[in-house]
C-alpha cells in the first residue's frame, strides 16, 4: 500500500504573524507547486489568517495546533473547528504531549476534539507517545494502545481514512534524541496493527502515521524509508525554511 508522504510543521508558540508570513512565503516560493509530498504548516492561532492568505493557490495546507470540541459559546480563550474551517484550515494537531503535560488534556477530552474535528471536516493529527519512564518500564506499547483506542473511540470507518496519527516519543521532543529507526518502526507497525483491528485492513492502509521528535534533514531519510513511517511532524526544524524544505525533499526521495 503506497501512501503519499506527509511533512507537517508544528511551529508551537513561535513566530508572530509577520514572521510567520515571511517564513511561509519562502516555503511557497520553493515548494508551493510540488505535489510529491503533502505539506502542512501549523502556525499559532494569531498567524493563521495571514498564513492562509499567503497559501492561496499553493499546494501547502494549513493546520492549527489545537481546538475546542464545542462549536461556540462561553469558553474564554478557545477556538472551534468551525472557526478554523472559516480560515481554510484543513488539519488540526490534537493531543500533543505538550498539551497533555502542561494543560492536563486527557484521552477523553482529546477524543471529544477528534470527533468534533472529523464532524467539521478537519483532519486530526492525533499525537501519541510514551515518556522516558514509560519506555524504561516497558510500557511503550501499552501507553500508545490506550491513547489510540481512547482517542479514536466512536470514530467510524468512513471517517477514519481522514485521520493522521503522529507517534512522538516524549523523550525525543526538542531534546535532540531521536528514536532509532528500529524503535520508531516497531511502534509505527504496532499502531498500524491497532488501526487494522479498529477500521479494517483497507482503511488502516490509507492512514498516515508520522514520526515526531527531533526529526531533521540528517536523520529523516532513514526514518522515512521505514515501511510504516509515512512522514514527519516537525518542531524545531520547521522554524527555518531551509531545514523544512530539506525535509520535504527527503520525503519526496523516500516515496
Ligand atoms: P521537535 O522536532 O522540536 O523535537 O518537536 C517535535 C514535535 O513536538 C512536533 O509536534
Amino acid at each position: 500500500m503506497s501512501r503519499k508522504k506527509l511533512i507537517a510543521g508544528n511551529w508551537k508558540m513561535n513566530k508572530n504573524s509577520a514572521e510567520a508570513v515571511a517564513l511561509v512565503a519562502e516555503l511557497v516560493a520553493v515548494a508551493g507547486k510540488q505535489t510529491d509530498v503533502e505539506v502542512v504548516v501549523c502556525p499559532p492561532f494569531t498567524a493563521l489568517e495571514g498564513v492562509a492568505a499567503k497559501l492561496e493557490g499553493a499546494e501547502i495546507r494549513l493546520g492549527a495546533q489545537n481546538m475546542h470540541p464545542e462549536k461556540s459559546g462561553a469558553y474564554t480563550g478557545e477556538i472551534s473547528a468551525e472557526m478554523l474551517r472559516a480560515l481554510h484550515a484543513t488539519h488540526v494537531i490534537l493531543g500533543h504531549s505538550e498539551r497533555r503535560t502542561y494543560f492536563g488534556e486527557t484521552d477523553a477530552f482529546i477524543n471529544k476534539k477528534t470527533l468534533a474535528a472529523l464532524k467539521a471536516e478537519l483532519r486530526p493529527i492525533l499525537c501519541v507517545g510514551e515518556t522516558l519512564a514509560e519506555r524504561e518500564g516497558n510500557q511503550t506499547l501499552k501507553v500508545v494502545q490506550t491513547q489510540i483506542e481512547a482517542g479514536l473511540d466512536g470514530v467510524t470507518k468512513e471517517q477514519a481514512a481522514q485521520l493522521v496519527i503522529a507517534y512522538e516519543p516524549v523523550w525525543a521532543i526538542g531534546t535532540g534524541k531521536v528514536a532509532t529507526t528500529a524503535q520508531a518502526q516497531e511502534v509505527h507497525a504496532f499502531i498500524r496493527g491497532l488501526l487494522v483491528r479498529l477500521f479494517g485492513e483497507s482503511v488502516a492502509g490509507k492512514i498516515r502515521i508520522l514520526y515526531g521528535g527531533s526529526m531533521k534533514p540528517s536523520n529523516a531519510p532513514e526514518l522515512l524509508a521505514q515501511p510504516d513511517i509515512d512522514g514527519g511532524l516537525i518542531g524545531g526544524a520547521s522554524l527555518e525554511a531551509r531545514s523544512f524544505l530539506e525535509l520535504i525533499t527527503a520525503a519526496a526521495a523516500a516515496k
